[in-house]
């Protein structure tokens, strides 16, 4: 609704008093070039990247956040659904870690707002990690005397080894995760052959047909700094052919979270940025490539057929927004010398407990 109401905002604008060139450009924004936070110093990065890297960190001592979020491609895993513990498996797809610092909540349905909230999700999750209580992971890190001596560094020498510390060193590191200087981004700051002219047709599509409703600002998902999350009904026209064919009205979304019948079936608008990097789209993963999605947002989303050519050049102008990934080096994890973590006294109970073995 709000989303909505901000496009006849627009028209109006358009009509009365500016240049229509200059509402698109309300549209359409650059992805800002830093995302840190005061207090994210380049020890606690790197400290929430060896964290983010660690296996340890689940109950088989074999899933990390990089093996659903693989920061070598796209930040997901490439899966319909996610793959954590013992090949066990959720019930929704995994999104970008990428960018994820540029968004008002976390998760298809938005259940936590911030991403240190966010963090402390997966490591207990049965189908992620695994572990039984954050009390477990915590056992794993201080059985890693390295890891104590790096808290302690960062945070201070007094009860440094807590979830809430761990998962401030994730999210500072996940701060750093972002992609600027797309060809898209180039082409707003001036660079005019930075896009094809294909793409550019390609963007002014997407405005025209009305895709900047739910996919705007600087990381296409509704998001500005500071604002709340806001959530939209999909699939909104309910009798649309794509509806059956992908199953997209088991998942209730964000009553899920709420409780409230009345948010059924509506989710977080989720970043386009990359997107040509994270196939298989949507909550569920059901939809295979990139082009039947355009199509589909536009027949779930906004009542419109396009033809092939509108799909292809969609498509190209989503391909314009991904952006110059950061050099990631993989950290040295600290290691115990000549001993078992997974079997620790205490973690190999949990160990056992978590697989069900
Ligand atoms: C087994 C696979 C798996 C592991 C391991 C995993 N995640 Fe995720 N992650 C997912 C899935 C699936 C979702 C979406 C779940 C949902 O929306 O209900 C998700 C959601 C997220 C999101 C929200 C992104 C958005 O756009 O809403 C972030 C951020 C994230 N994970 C970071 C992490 C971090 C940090 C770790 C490690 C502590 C981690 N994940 C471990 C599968 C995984
Ligand atoms: C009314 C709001 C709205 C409109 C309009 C809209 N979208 Fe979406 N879009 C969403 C939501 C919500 C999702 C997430 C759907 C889900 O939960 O699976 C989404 C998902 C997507 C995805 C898949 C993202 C992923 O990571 O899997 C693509 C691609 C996409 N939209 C492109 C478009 C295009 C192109 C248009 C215009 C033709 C458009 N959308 C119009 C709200 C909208």
């Amino acid at each position: 609704m709000n989303a909505l109401s901000r496009v006849q905002i627009n028209l109006l604008a358009c009509t009365l008093l500016l240049g229509c060139t200059q509402v698109l450009s309300q549209d359409f924004e650059p992805l800002p070039k830093s995302a840190a936070q005061q207090g994210d110093t380049d020890e606690k990065i790197a400290l929430g990247k060896k964290l983010y890297f660690d296996p340890r960190l689940s109950a088989t001592g074999t899933v990390s956040c990089n093996t659903c979020h693989n920061l070598m491609e796209g930040g997901d895993d490439g899966r319909p659904t996610s793959m954590g513990v013992d090949g066990l498996t959720g019930p929704r797809n995994a999104p970008t870690v990428w960018n994820s610092v540029f968004q008002a909540s976390q998760f298809w349905d938005g259940r936590v707002p911030t991403l240190e909230d966010q963090a402390k999700g997966p490591m207990v999750a049965d189908v992620e990690m695994g572990m039984a209580g954050h009390d477990q992971v915590i056992g794993r890190i201080q059985a890693i005397p390295g890891y104590i001596r790096k808290f302690e560094s960062v945070f201070g020498p007094s009860d440094a080894v807590t979830i809430e510390n761990a998962v401030e060193a994730i999210a500072a590191f996940e701060r750093t995760l972002i992609t600027p200087d797309s060809a898209f981004d180039r082409y707003l700051s001036g660079d005019k052959v930075a896009m094809s002219d294909v793409q550019i047709r390609g963007m002014e599509l997407f405005e025209s047909t009305g895709c900047t409703e739910c996919h705007s600002g600087p990381a296409f998902n509704g998001w500005q700094p500071g604002s709340d999350g806001e959530f939209v009904e999909f699939p909104r026209i309910t009798d649309s052919t794509f509806v059956k064919k992908y199953d997209l009205i088991s998942d209730l979304g964000r009553s899920n979270a709420t409780g409230d019948r009345s948010d059924d079936h509506y989710f977080k608008t989720p970043t386009l940025r990359n997107i040509t990097l994270t196939a298989p789209y949507l909550h569920n993963g059901r939809v295979g490539s990139l082009s039947e999605t355009v199509r589909l947002m536009a027949s779930t989303q906004l009542d419109a057929e396009l033809s092939d050519d509108e799909v292809a050049e969609l498509v190209a102008f989503l391909s314009a927004l991904e952006g110059r990934f950061p050099e990631i080096a993989l950290p040295r994890l600290p290691s115990r010398l000549g001993e078992s973590v997974l079997q620790q006294p205490e973690a190999a109970k949990g160990f056992g407990d978590a697989t069900g073995h």
